[in-house]
């Protein structure tokens, strides 16, 4: 069984996978020949479509769907969202850092689908590193015939430009991301209309994330059918997951979905640091609901089994608390995180969050009030109705309703200890 697409190279090369020669050495730009020279773009399209990838960016929607959504209006833009923002996430930066050409070679082939001449990778701003080696195998892949006029002889042409981002989380939501790109304020749209219809310069725009798109010359070189068959059929590839935290094997891991949390944090990432127990985990980045031991270690790490149970894999961040971890300041170290992010654009995030904050805050000061259990509840429930999941949105973004899961979490699964840190514990238990 393949348990290896997207690492394979850096694992093998750690010095110079990121180079243009060990790139070619190892089979890259195979695939794009092969496109190019002997598929149709609408065939490129549907091994796509056939191999059942679900976007790595965070929603999970199947890729070959949304490119079948794209426009028919000229010009058409495809833009990589490269923001990787969502606090414990840096697989992105692994693959734009050690392995630049299997996503420059993923763009062209998805350009080539999709009748695109002009593609943008946006970039955090903080990955400079990440990209200078973009920008470095942009001017290889041009100079060896793999970008820019006519590639490889067949009249097919991509100009690849990369978009430093300014530091704002919201600019990695795809509409801020193009609000950003086209020199706005980083806020998000109102959908509809969605990007493939109406996106950059409100010209038809697939976005999609860095590792969604650097699977695409695996799919056009070993078929989609081979790519749906690996792993769970509604997961179907593997998916790098940034394991950080209480773990003792921290970093990315390139794993076939399907095994159990519990295969993952004590086989994948070598169990609990110092010997101690796990608490609780985070399965996809700050936005999700937190996951316990009691309840979720034998649930598969698998995007709907993850939902059904609440949660979501999202960008593929597991962030493993043990049993030293304060859940309050955890829960409000994220709600923080969220309350300076918020764009501010919609009263229940802008306003919710902050306050959601200062509750947390004067819990963890020793000067909870006996209601403020009730009232962070409340607060969350008015930014996110019901919290239920996946989350009812008052907000023109799912940023609101994201903050809203550490709260929700540590009340459902720790609320004894948010009681504890009460001046008053009976008053609050009245
Ligand atoms: C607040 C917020 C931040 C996001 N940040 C990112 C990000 O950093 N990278 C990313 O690929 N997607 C991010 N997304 C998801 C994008 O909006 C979009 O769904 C994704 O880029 C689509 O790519 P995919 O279909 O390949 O997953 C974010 C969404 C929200 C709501
Ligand atoms: S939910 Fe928050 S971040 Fe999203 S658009 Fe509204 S105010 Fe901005």
């Amino acid at each position: 069984m393949t348990d290896r697409i997207l690492t394979v190279r850096m694992e093998a090369h750690p010095s110079d996978s990121h180079t243009i020669d060990r790139y070619v050495k190892t089979g890259g730009y195979k695939a794009l020949r092969k496109a190019l020279k002997k598929m149709k773009p609408e065939a490129v399209a549907a091994e796509v479509n056939a191999s059942n990838i679900r976007g790595r960016g965070g929603a999970g929607f199947p890729m070959g769907v949304k490119w079948g959504f794209l426009g028919a209006a000229e010009p058409r833009y495809l833009v990589v969202n490269c923001d990787e923002s969502e606090p414990g996430t840096f697989n992105d930066r692994q693959l734009v850092e050690r392995d630049p050409h299997q996503l420059l070679e993923g763009i062209a082939i998805s350009s080539y689908a999709l009748g695109i001449s002009r593609a943008f990778i946006y970039v955090r701003g903080e990955y400079a590193r990440g990209a200078r080696r973009l920008q470095r195998a942009i001017d290889e892949a041009k100079e060896a015939g793999y970008l820019g006029e006519d590639i490889l002889s067949s009249g097919f042409s991509l100009d690849v430009t990369i978009h430093l981002g300014g530091g704002a989380y919201i600019c990695g939501e795809e509409t801020a991301l193009l609000n950003s790109l086209e020199g706005r304020r980083g806020e998000p749209r109102l959908k509809p209309p969605f990007p493939a219809i109406a996106g950059l310069y409100a010209k038809p725009t697939i976005v999609n994330n860095v590792e969604s798109i650097s699977n695409v010359p695996w799919i056009t070189l070993n078929g989609g059918l081979a790519y749906a068959d690996i792993g769970p059929d509604r997961s179907a590839g593997t998916k790098m997951l940034s394991i950080s935290g209480h773990i003792n094997k921290p970093g990315n891991h390139e794993i076939v979905m399907g095994m159990t949390w519990r295969e993952l944090i004590y086989d994948i990432g070598g169990g609990i640091r110092d010997g101690n127990e796990l608490k609780a985990w985070i399965p996809g980045g700050a936005s999700s609901p937190w996951f316990v031991p009691d309840k979720h270690l034998d649930t598969r790490v698998e995007l709907d089994e993850v939902g059904a149970n609440g949660s979501m894999i999202g960008a593929g961040a597991v962030v493993v608390m043990d049993e030293t971890t304060n859940v309050v300041a955890a829960a409000h170290s994220i709600v923080r995180f969220f309350a300076h992010e918020s764009c501010g654009q919609c009263t229940p995030c802008r306003e919710g969050t902050s306050w959601m904050e200062d509750i947390l805050a004067r819990i963890m000061d020793g000067r909870g009030r006996p209601e403020d259990i009730d009232l962070l509840m409340d607060v969350s429930d008015n930014i996110s109705p019901g919290l239920s999941w996946p989350p009812a949105m008052t907000t023109i973004c799912p940023l609101g309703p994201s903050a809203t899961a550490p709260v929700a979490s540590i009340v459902r699964y720790f609320r004894d200890e948010i009681e504890a840190m009460m001046p008053n514990k009976e008053a609050a238990n009245a």
